[in-house]
């Protein structure tokens, strides 16, 4: 146990001192200068006469020395411990030669005390405030304040803010207005669930927090707004991931009179500035686009990462009926570049992977016979395989059931792809994460079908246009029904998503008819909104980017909850205020709602735990 926790420590007060520097800013040049540092013990190192502390703050850490010659100071300096918060004064000195720290900034000089303020302790901290951190997440959520002192999540709140600063002034540039949208309203058609807020005053109504801004975004361009943006929060109620929060951030943006080009140009404007805000070389515009049906058929994903290369079709290349693959389904040739020759066994890992995901996988040209010599000569010339490649054949194993058994198969295949790379990582050195390629992904389907619902959903959500030349084909033929919607892909994630909407009345009340709803359904829902269509709307469209995803990739980050500085649990829990909580009887009585008996022991069974 420390000294701290025995004998309490006497505090100073901060009264009229100030501030001269930050510990991260002293170079050679301030040497000779009085400088007053204030900020927290990172480190203590006692040599006796001498005490060393790392002071640290925000922007970094200098040295600062007490010596025994100034016995009062240095007896203060020996109450010093780790958190402590304190203001030290004194010249700033070079060190000597042999005592230069090249791995600090400030490494070259130190401060020597002539004075310390010890303005308050701390507590042992349950971690170090180090770069690498060996304690389990669940500890550092839970002292979230302590974690975010760590350099390393400092950088990342700087980067973000440093990118949100950047987009505000792409957006302000492109004379986007920033426009706030309400928190408490009803819900909204982004298809997770909401998260619902009773209301005291109108007993059994609720409140929905916001999934996205959509109905608002688009009521301000029939209101006239022209171009809007926000980065605004964002609230869904569905199953946590590495790259999913319940609450989020979007840059959420919408413009009149425009078409899809518009959109991929204000954001690629938007992205440049980003990158570079968070030191990252200007992405080239304009940026790839490929459609739906082309990433499904090359990457067999619709967020195809491009690091790695496209699978190639290969089925015509072989005599019909001489390889097992079921009819009409394809033949994916997957070609990895400079994984190198594999061993026996390294091929033999390859076959179940596949078998997880219902391929059957053609590893070993050679087991393939002779006679294929030449079809394969054709494969390796169309798929690019160069000496150190890594070249397999996949196809489905049994026909898939389902609507569109082409695109389940083409699934599977570029799943594996990705599992194949992923595996050999460390040979090819494609996953660089300095290596940023965006992608717009076009012409996404306008329906999806439901099997469980059996029932056609809309792929992005119902306001989106169909393409002119489908609108015939809305109610007889969705499946054939493309969409103008996009994404914006980064490294095969997903960073956005938006669309061409419906400006029209009666184009919208086929899309709810061709979605199921009935107009009593659609006006339950939506009235409002349809009602606000029927007063001048101009066409219009419009995107949303996550922007803890954005911020994740920039920072080289592989979870969104490490540049997110309040993050929830896989479970939706804030371990550090502890929410979601109970609430005291009457607040539930003063909002008419009462917990099921089943609910309330349960409750009792967690508390008692
Ligand atoms: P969508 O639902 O695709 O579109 O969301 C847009 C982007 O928001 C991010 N995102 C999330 N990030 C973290 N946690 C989550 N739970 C989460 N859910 C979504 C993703 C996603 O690409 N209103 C439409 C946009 C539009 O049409 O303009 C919308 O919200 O990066």
């Amino acid at each position: 146990m420390e000294a701290a926790s025995q004998t309490p420590v006497p505090l100073d007060f901060l009264g009229g001192l100030e501030r001269t520097h930050r510990c991260g800013d002293l170079r050679p040049g301030d040497v000779g200068k009085r400088v007053v540092l204030m900020g927290w013990v990172h480190r203590r190192r006692d040599l006796g006469g001498l005490i060393f502390i790392h002071l640290r703050d925000r922007s970094g850490v200098s040295q600062v020395v007490f010596n025994q010659e100034r016995a009062d100071v240095h007896a203060r300096a020996g109450l010093l411990r780790s958190e402590f918060v304190i203001a030290v004064e004194g010249p700033l000195v070079r060190r000597d030669d042999d005592t230069i720290n090249p791995e600090l900034t400030t490494g070259e000089v130190e401060v020597a005390a002539e004075k310390v303020y010890i303005l308050n302790t701390s507590r042992t901290p349950p971690f170090l405030v180090e770069e690498d951190l060996s304690v389990g997440e669940d500890i550092r959520l839970r002292h979230r304040y302590i974690d975010l002192r760590r350099p390393h999540m400092q950088r990342n709140l700087i980067l973000r803010h440093k990118v949100n600063f950047a987009i505000r002034k792409a957006m302000d540039e492109q004379e986007f207005y920033e426009i706030e949208t309400p928190f408490m309203t009803r819900s909204t058609p982004e298809g997770a669930r909401d998260f619902l807020v009773p209301s005291r005053l109108q007993l059994g109504s609720f409140y929905a927090l916001p999934q996205s801004p959509q109905l608002f975004k688009q009521l301000l361009m029939i209101a006239g707004y022209d171009r809007y943006f926000q980065i605004a929060r964002c609230f869904r109620d569905e199953d946590l991931r590495a790259d999913r929060q319940p609450e989020f951030t979007q840059l959420d943006l919408e413009m009149s009179f425009i078409r899809e080009s518009d959109v991929f140009d204000v954001i690629e404007r938007v992205m440049q500035g980003a990158a570079e805000a968070a030191g990252h070389p200007t992405p080239e515009r304009p940026f790839a686009r490929m459609t739906y049906d082309e990433a499904m058929e090359r990457h067999g994903s619709d967020k195809p990462d491009l690091r790695v290369p496209a699978m190639t079709r290969v089925d015509d290349l072989f005599p019909a009926g001489e390889l097992p693959v079921p009819d009409g389904m394809p033949l994916m040739a997957i070609r990895i570049p400079s994984v190198g020759t594999l061993t026996r066994r390294e091929r033999d890992e390859l076959k179940p992977l596949g078998s997880e995901l219902g391929l059957r996988v053609f590893d070993d040209m050679r087991r393939l016979g002779r006679d294929f010599a030449e079809p394969l000569r054709n494969v390796y010339e169309r798929a690019g395989v160069e000496d150190d490649d890594l070249l397999v054949l996949v196809t489905i194993a049994n026909r898939p059931t389902g609507p569109k058994p082409q695109e389940t198969a083409l699934k599977a295949a570029g799943t594996f792809r990705l599992q194949v790379a992923q595996k050999y990582q460390d040979r090819h050195g494609l996953f660089d994460k300095e290596d940023f390629r965006f992608l717009w992904v076009t012409d996404f389907p306008m329906f999806e079908w439901d099997e469980d619902e059996q029932s056609w959903n809309a792929a992005h959500h119902p306001f989106t246009s169909v393409h002119d030349e489908d609108l015939g084909h809305l109610l007889s033929e969705p499946h054939r029904c493309r969409s103008k919607a996009y994404d914006l892909v980064l490294n095969g994630i997903e960073l956005g998503s938006g669309s061409i909407r419906i400006h029209r009345r009666d184009v919208q009340a086929k899309v709810f008819q061709a979605l199921g709803f009935t107009d009593e359904q659609a006006r339950h829902r939506f009235g409002f909104f349809l009602e606000a269509l029927e007063y001048g709307t101009p066409p219009h469209g419009g995107i949303a980017l996550g922007l803890d995803r954005l911020v994740m990739l920039l920072a080289g980050e592989t979870t969104i909850r490490d540049v997110i500085p309040f993050p929830k649990t896989a479970k939706g829990t804030d371990l550090m205020c502890e929410a979601p909580s109970t609430v005291p009887g009457r607040q539930l009585t003063e909002l008419g709602i009462e917990l099921r008996p089943g609910i309330r022991q349960m409750m009792t069974g967690r508390s008692g735990e």
